[in-house]
């Protein structure tokens, strides 16, 4: 038996929703397996400016510093766009990645077969099989670099700047990650046009040797937009920075069938780390009981892979598996026994 204290960031637009359905999944957990889940709701994004005027307030940040896992739903909505660029939402998913050190998003990418008929690539690709890693710099390059608007409008700029230092730990983790799977890596990167990539690549290199069992290869990032759905099985660990993980990880879950079925995990220097779905928080459909909620419950799978509570992150994901062979299917995920949020949270829980 253990006890563990999570923290929730429902967030904003489905996030209380998904969450929801998530934490159904954990209390199943903690029920089979006898543990005890502390849950500690704290605010963050467009919920915490309505509450405290900012996106990240200071009890936040320590609550999640001391906490076992961070589940996070999404943040953001056009309710917060008139605010000032320095106080959106976003800048409170930024600054807990950044608070909290965490420098390596793991987006996993892989396909469900049931569930083949929603991908928009054809079978006969998608038989080649799709089981991508996508590992992300987070909290580096261009989001984070110096940036400026002058004042009469005119003229922004954002900087995209790595050192060899923040390049080697993604870079290693890409690789750790590789030896448990393929043992491929691919790394995303412009250096036929930028400085910075140049850089990437040398280290990505030279962290290589220290790997020699690791088949390595660099790709430029429009390459690799494109190879992503002309072959996406040639793919095993795709290592990018920020801004280039950011996009191509949306490409990769879309050959998936839903953005609505993927997972991510961030990971660094706090022992926690944050779990959250890859979409955002889909103000359209807010409060209709039609997110699909999988996402989120196998990101709470990856938190308690994080916490050492390996069983019972393979029975949420069975129980994921099971839900979906059964033909249930939130409307996302094309045709079947059609279900709501809540309703697909109880039926993974009954899984478990
Ligand atoms: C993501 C999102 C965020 C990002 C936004 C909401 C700031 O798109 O997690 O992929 O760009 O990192
Ligand atoms: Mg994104």
């Amino acid at each position: 038996m253990s006890n563990k204290n999570i923290v929730i960031l429902a967030g904003d637009g489905i996030g209380p929703e998904i969450t929801d359905a998530a934490v159904v999944a954990l209390k199943a957990v903690e029920k089979k397996f006898g543990h005890k889940f502390d849950l500690d709701y704290r605010y963050m994004g467009g919920s915490a400016i309505d509450k405290f005027g900012v996106p990240l307030p200071d009890e936040t940040v320590t609550a999640c510093k001391t906490a076992d896992g961070v589940l996070l739903g999404a943040v953001g909505g056009p309710k917060w766009d008139a605010q000032p660029a320095e106080n959106r939402p976003e800048k409170g998913l930024l600054g807990i990645r950044s608070a909290l050190g965490l420098y390596a998003n793991l987006r996993p990418a892989v396909i469900y077969p049931e569930l083949t008929s929603a991908s928009p690539l054809k079978k006969e690709i998608l038989d080649r099989g799709v089981d991508v890693m996508v590992v992300r710099e987070l909290i580096g390059g261009i989001y984070f670099g110096p940036r400026a608007a002058s004042d009469d409008g005119d003229s922004a700029y954002d900087t995209e700047i790595y050192s060899t230092e923040e390049v080697r730990r993604i870079a290693k983790v890409a690789f750790d990650i590789a030896m448990t799977r393929r043992k491929k890596v691919t790394s995303v990167d412009k250096a036929n046009v930028l400085l910075s990539s140049r850089l990437w690549r040398r280290i990505v290199n030279e962290i290589a040797t220290e790997y020699p069992e690791v088949e390595v290869n660099h790709i430029y990032v429009d390459n690799a937009a494109m190879q992503l759905v002309k072959d996406p099985s040639q793919f095993d660990v795709l290592l990018c920075p920020n801004m280039f993980g950011d996009i191509l990880s949306d490409e990769a879950s879309q050959i998936t069938g839903s953005i609505g079925l993927l997972p991510s995990s961030s990971l660094g220097t706090c022992k926690a780390g944050l779990f959250e779905p890859i979409h955002g928080s889909a103000p359209d459909i807010a409060g209709l009981d039609v997110a699909n909620p999988i996402a989120t419950v196998l990101a709470a799978a990856m938190m308690l892979d994080n916490m050492g509570l390996n069983d019972e992150a393979r029975a949420v994901e069975a129980a994921v598996g099971k839900v979906i062979a059964d033909g249930w299917r939130t409307p996302d995920m094309g045709e079947g026994k059609r279900v709501g949020c809540k309703k697909m949270g109880e039926l993974i829980a009954d899984a478990i």
